[in-house]
């Protein structure tokens, strides 16, 4: 949904903007290549993935500053680029194909890898520490309440009776025979969605950025956030609700924007992309 991230970004030449998930670079790039006398800061908080897009924008480096830090430290990047307010904000929530698919991080059980899943890898609890050191009824309530997993209490027993769980594929299989295959969607899948969130403190994190982002914002600012999970998007509508209703934003997305089919046939994985946008008042 790059193109249509950019439209209600509506990128003026001259202005400030903050990509606040630039992942490998794809939209901090795109916004770039739109400025003249304008800057877009491009925030992670994965200094690998930060690094990559350093690599692929640099044909724009001049236009950009990158800064590595959490949704909750975005005032800082600005006032590092000595910018108060920002006329665009773009988050793109989740994580990236590059993190998903990269065994070393430990997102996936579709390979073996350390069971990590911090999307900054400097600080705080890994995934293995999670699953390796939590209650078995502390577990079963993140499992059930952060993957909506039916058979939490199942999967943390068996957790627990398996302990130390060692990596990703080990931590599937213990999955899948206490869950056992109900349809085509592998049994792990909520679970390890479950510790991703709870790892990287998504669900906070989102609530920091719906809070703070209008704040970043000029008079006429937009913010647009791009989410994959309908918790996230509830947030994000209601959120953006409250700002209208408060007479402090108009929303511009009346429904949220989804993927055309050919979008979702080429990238099966931006199915679920929804995206709304809001202008400050
Ligand atoms: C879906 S990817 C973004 C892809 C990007 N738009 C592109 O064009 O390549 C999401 C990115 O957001 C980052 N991220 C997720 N939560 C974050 C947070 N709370 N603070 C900073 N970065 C975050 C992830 O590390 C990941 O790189």
């Amino acid at each position: 949904m790059a193109a249509e991230a950019l439209e209600y970004l509506a990128v003026r030449p001259d202005g400030i903007y903050v990509d606040a998930t630039a992942g490998l670079g794809g939209h901090t790039g795109q916004i770039a290549s739109r400025l003249t006398s304008g800057l877009v800061i491009a925030n992670d908080r994965d200094a690998a993935s930060l690094a990559m897009a350093r690599q692929n924008t640099r044909e724009w480096s001049e236009r950009i500053r990158y800064h590595q830090g959490r949704f909750s430290e975005l005032a800082d990047a600005m006032a590092e680029a000595g910018v108060a307010k920002a006329h665009g904000l773009l988050a793109d929530l989740g994580v990236s194909r590059y993190q998903l698919t990269s065994p070393e991080r430990g997102f996936s059980f579709l390979s073996d890898g350390p069971l990590d899943m911090r999307m900054d890898r400097t600080t705080g609890m890994t995934a293995a520490e999670l699953v390796n050191h939590t209650p078995e009824r502390a577990l079963a309530d993140l499992i059930y309440q952060l993957g909506e997993e039916r058979r939490a209490r199942r999967i943390a027993r068996a957790i627990v009776r398996a302990r130390p769980i060692r990596s990703t594929l080990h931590l599937a299989d213990v999955v899948e025979r206490a869950a056992h295959r109900t349809s085509r969607i592998h049994p792990a899948t909520q679970t390890f969605m479950a510790l991703r969130l709870k790892v990287n403190e998504e669900p906070e994190e989102l609530d920091r950025l719906l809070e703070a982002g209008p704040e970043l914002l000029h008079p006429g600012g937009r913010m647009v956030v791009i989410s994959f999970m309908s918790m996230d998007d509830r947030k994000v509508k209601e959120r953006f609700r409250q700002l209208g209703r408060g007479g402090e934003a108009v929303i511009l997305t009346k429904r949220p924007l989804t993927p055309s089919g050919e979008e979702t046939a080429q990238n099966p994985a931006s199915r679920s992309a929804k995206l709304r946008a809001l202008e400050k008042i």
